[in-house]
């Protein structure tokens, strides 16, 4: 077969590739191993499952270096320590989040280009955060995933230059389960801090803001980002939220912050940039920004996007901060004039 023709087959086939990976953590594979080293026997035989399927299995996860063989011990590689939730940079979350509600969603992907309807709508009947029931699977497991990425945040830096000092209060919108706000607290150590988010992640914040002893500190608040912001402060965070909705969503969510914001405040945006040049080099970005689309019939945007979408509400990007894996802090301020003459900005950290 000529190259073409295998790139072609292994771009196809990726998807095998996935379920190995997904149903691996599914069945506890990476689990079971992290705490002992164990034969094919001994695994099928705690993870009940046959024997003669998992010898053939194991060979894949061995040829994929997820798994060592060392005469009959299997034991993980550092791969696959990555892979089990007992390691510190456990990556568990994001594979069940990908398996257990991307993977099927995507199996919509061709009804939804034609119907121009997000994939997981017309597989769950409701859009991605909607729903009224306190537990959902979707979200449950959505929630864990963001959990592991947002504790991963590195926000050092955004404290070093600043007056920490005059901000008293300090509200995170969509904060989800905290665990962006109480970095942000522990910069901005003088404030007060609130989470606004749906009710389903109440419980969820609360522990985290317990459990960072921030009770006396830091509330929840039950709210909706499509209604009017009650709660004036110095500080705003829209974190990942404005790449989960489409422009006309942005719009609104953006003219609600603006409308309670000063031209003392500042609004917090950290979101993954989408590339000018589209190449070989740049195509995860833009395989994100379809799998955002999939997800929640949202958009991943470049620079100019976002500062056109500020602009509306005389918003303007003041600095950006560079943090790791792409994400960046966008730092927007109100001002009308600052908002219609564009943008010449400070760049702070490198990626
Ligand atoms: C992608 S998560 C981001 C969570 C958090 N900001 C972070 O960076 O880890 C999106 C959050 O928006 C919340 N959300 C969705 N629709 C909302 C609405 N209408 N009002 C308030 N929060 C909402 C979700 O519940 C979820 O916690």
């Amino acid at each position: 077969m000529n190259a073409e023709k295998l790139k072609i087959i292994n771009m196809t086939q990726s998807y095998v590739q996935s379920y190995i990976v997904y149903v691996s953590v599914e069945l506890g594979i990476f689990n079971a191993l992290f705490t002992e080293n164990m034969t094919t026997h001994q695994l099928a035989e705690k993870l009940h499952i046959s024997e003669s399927l998992l010898k053939r299995f194991m060979k894949v996860l061995t040829a994929m270096d997820f798994v060592h063989q060392k005469n009959e011990m299997f034991h993980l590689s550092s791969l696959g320590k990555l892979l089990s939730q007992h390691s510190d940079e456990s990556m568990e979350s994001i594979i069940l989040f990908n398996g257990r509600v991307c993977m099927k969603a995507w199996s919509f992907f061709l009804e939804g280009m034609k119907m121009n309807k997000s994939p997981i709508e017309l597989m769950e009947g409701e859009a991605f955060f909607e729903t009224n029931s306190v537990s959902n699977h979707r979200l449950d497991t959505f929630n864990q995933m963001m959990r592991q990425s947002s504790s991963q945040l590195n926000l050092d830096t955004l404290f070093q230059t600043r007056n920490i000092v005059d901000v008293k209060r300090v509200i995170d919108i969509g904060g989800g389960a905290g665990d962006v706000i109480v970095k942000f607290l522990k910069g901005f150590y003088r404030a007060e801090g609130i989470v606004l988010d749906k009710t389903y992640i109440r419980e969820e914040a609360e522990r985290t803001i317990e459990m960072h002893g921030l009770t006396g500190r830091c509330r929840f608040i039950e709210g909706d980002f499509f209604l009017p912001i009650e709660n004036k402060s110095d500080v705003y965070i829209l974190s990942r939220i404005l790449h989960d909705w489409d422009d006309h969503h942005v719009n609104v969510i953006l003219r609600n912050v603006a409308e309670v914001m000063t031209d003392k405040s500042v609004l917090f945006v950290i979101e993954k940039l989408l590339p000018e040049e589209v190449n070989r080099q740049t195509l995860p970005a833009f395989l994100e920004d379809m799998h955002i689309w999939a997800m929640c019939n949202g958009k991943e945007r470049t620079e100019k996007e976002y500062a056109e979408l500020f602009r509306q509400d005389h918003l303007y990007i003041s600095k950006k901060h560079l943090l790791d894996s792409n994400i960046v802090i966008l730092e927007v301020k109100k001002d009308v004039q600052s908002a219609d003459e564009g943008y010449g900005y400070e760049i702070c950290g490198s990626l």
